[in-house]
Formats: structure tokens, C-alpha cells, sequence
């Protein structure tokens, strides 16, 4: 041998095994190049045995030349196959992250609900519509006039008095908070051509106190039918047929006598539930009654041609029998517990 060799196996031997060292410590792709640039970079040690190479004795230069090139295949390979290893995991994280489980419960947005009496109103309006009855409105701020004096009402009625009406100041104004909907068929008469069937569904106002069966706001629901020859006997079929759709075939209506200013003559509703809570039985509903010639006057309308009836019921006190609701606050709270047992019926 002439001359020594510095490239000797065990140099290069060396250099690879800390080369893999560094390569199998890294920890995800980034510290993988900087290993990679610290082992076979411009800087590594087997660069700088390569640049050795040079000085070589000749008769060196081939073996030591093959064994610097047998090294760096074997890092870039351990290298090449650590980078797919990364790259692997890479793309199983990345995916994993994007992952949609089909099996998940999607969030449910709760729905509100409409008021129960909200959909009562609306399921009676349906049953009068259907018969080609008008839907109507009035003022809930209404003329002592329409409230009271057309509908017949003496000066000196007692559902005139403090404790029931509620009088908006200055008192020489003669407004009123409507006690009832009853003034809405004055008004539908001057306001509408004859014959007239109307359904007047809407909020009233008495000074009651909250309490389960009472409120000082509800609502009332008023029809009218004013026509040539209308009779007591289509009061009571269009009652009849109203109550069957509210609660059932097997329901009936009663009428008692009574009185009403406005009505002559003038009846208590009752109707047969079937349905009752405990048991089948007749409960008080409303009043009723043909319209008094004295209401048909005030409207300008010569009670010789024109007849009619009149009937007009609590819309609360409906769905508190109908549908077992046993106190006034549930309905009037708002708590949507309530209003769902109804359905959402949006
Ligand atoms: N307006 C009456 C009330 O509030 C209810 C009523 C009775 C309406 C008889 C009518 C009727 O149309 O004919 O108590």
C-alpha cells in the first residue's frame, strides 16, 4: 500500500450510523430535513470525507469513491423512507381531522309554537269561513256608543259600572277598553252591504283580577248573521253544527232562556262534551239569541225586511273544557311547555 487512506470503512461506518441516528430521531417532517440537511449536506461529514476524495492516492480513489457512494445511497434511502412515513401519517391526520361521522345527532334547533289560543281562533274562523261566513275586526279601543248604547244597553246597565269596564280618561272622550266583541256587529252592519255573516273573533278587556279562571285581557269570539227570514232554528243548526266541530259528533247544544240587552230572545249555550274530562256532560259555552230590533235600528237597517241572530263565547274558557286546562295562568304566561303540548302547527 503506498500512502494512507483517511476514507477507511470504519470513517464511513461512522458517519452513516450517526447519519440513520439522526434520521430515525426525527420527530415529523420539518426536524427529518434539518437532519437530513446536517448528514449528507454541504457541511455533513460524509461531504467532507467526499471532498477527500481528491487527494486520494490513485490507487484508493475507486474504493473509497464507492464506499462514499454506497453511504449516501443508504441515508437517502432510510431518509426517503422515513419522509413516506411522515407524509403518511400527514395525510391520515389531515384526513381523520376532516372525518364526518354520518352516525352523529345532528343539533336540533328548537322549534317555538303557536299559542293554543292562537290556533283556536283560527280553527273557529276555518268552521265559519267554510259556511261563507266573513272574518271581521273592530277597535279594542272602542266608543261607549258601539260597546254599549247600539247594542241596547240602558244608561244605567250595570255592566256599565267602574268595576267591569275599564274607562279611558278624559271620561268625556267616551272611549272604552271593549268589554266585549259584540260591538263589532254594529260596526259590520254600517260598514257592510246585506246580508251580513260575520265572525268576530278578538281581544276584551274587564277589570278582573288574574286568578285561574279569571283575566282582565281574553278573548271573545262573535258571530252575526243578519238576512231576510233567518229564524231561531238556524241559530240553532249553525250552533249545533259549530259545536260538532269543536267537540265531536256526539256533541248537542242546549239553549236557556236568559237575557242580553242586545238579543230578544236571548239564550244561555250549553254544549254536550263528550269528550269531558271525567266523564261526558253539558257545560255552559256562551249566550245567544235573535238580534234585538233596537241593534238593527241603530245600524239604519228596518228590522220588518232584515232578521238575524247573534251568539258570542269566551275563546279561553272553550279551550279551558275542551282541551283540560285547569288554570288561567298557563294561558296566559307564555311558557312555550305549554304551548307545545298543542303541537308546533306552524
Ligand atoms: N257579549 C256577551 C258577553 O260578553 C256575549 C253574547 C251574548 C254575545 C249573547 C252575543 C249574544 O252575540 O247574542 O257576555
Amino acid at each position: 500500500m503506498s500512502g494512507s487512506n483517511p476514507i477507511s470503512e470504519s470513517t464511513v461506518a461512522q458517519a452513516v450510523a450517526a447519519a440513520l441516528a439522526a434520521i430515525s430521531g426525527a420527530t415529523d417532517l420539518a426536524s427529518l430535513r434539518s437532519a437530513k440537511q446536517a448528514t449528507v449536506g454541504e457541511q455533513s461529514e460524509i461531504s467532507k470525507l467526499n471532498a477527500q476524495l481528491k487527494a486520494l492516492e490513485p490507487e484508493h480513489k475507486a474504493a473509497a469513491g464507492a464506499l462514499i457512494g454506497k453511504a449516501r445511497a443508504e441515508i437517502n434511502a432510510a431518509f426517503s423512507s422515513k419522509e413516506e412515513q411522515f407524509a403518511a401519517a400527514e395525510e391520515l391526520a389531515k384526513l381523520s381531522a376532516e372525518n364526518v361521522d354520518m352516525t352523529a345527532v345532528a343539533m336540533r334547533v328548537p322549534f317555538g309554537a303557536r299559542h293554543p289560543l292562537s290556533l283556536l281562533q283560527d280553527q273557529i274562523s276555518d268552521v265559519f269561513v267554510g259556511m261563507g261566513w266573513e272574518i271581521a275586526e273592530g277597535p279594542e279601543l272602542e266608543h261607549e256608543w258601539f260597546n254599549f248604547d247600539a247594542l241596547n244597553f240602558d244608561a244605567d246597565h250595570p255592566a256599565r259600572a267602574m268595576q267591569d269596564t275599564f274607562f279611558v280618561e278624559p271620561v268625556e272622550s267616551h272611549l272604552v277598553l271593549r268589554t266585549h266583541t259584540s260591538p263589532v256587529q254594529v260596526r259590520s252592519l254600517l260598514e257592510r252591504e246585506l246580508p251580513v255573516y260575520v265572525l268576530c273573533p278578538g281581544r276584551v278587556f274587564r277589570t278582573d283580577e288574574l286568578d285561574a279562571t279569571h283575566t282582565p285581557v281574553f278573548h271573545q269570539v262573535e258571530g252575526l248573521a243578519i238576512d231576510k227570514g233567518l229564524t231561531m232554528a238556524d241559530l240553532r243548526g249553525t250552533l249545533e253544527h259549530f259545536a260538532r266541530i269543536m267537540f265531536g259528533a256526539e256533541a248537542q247544544i242546549r239553549l236557556r232562556p236568559s237575557f242580553f240587552p242586545f238579543t230578544e230572545p236571548s239564550a244561555e249555550l250549553d254544549v254536550w262534551h263528550p269528550g269531558a274530562k271525567g266523564g261526558a256532560r253539558w257545560v255552559e259555552w256562551g249566550g245567544c239569541g235573535m238580534v234585538n230590533p233596537n241593534v238593527l235600528l241603530a245600524a239604519g237597517i228596518d228590522p220588518e225586511i232584515y232578521q238575524g241572530f247573534a251568539f258570542g263565547m269566551g275563546i279561553e274558557r272553550t279551550l279551558m273544557f275542551r282541551n283540560d286546562v285547569r288554570d288561567m295562568h298557563d294561558m296566559v304566561e307564555a311558557d312555550i311547555r305549554f304551548s307545545q303540548q298543542f303541537g308546533v302547527n306552524l
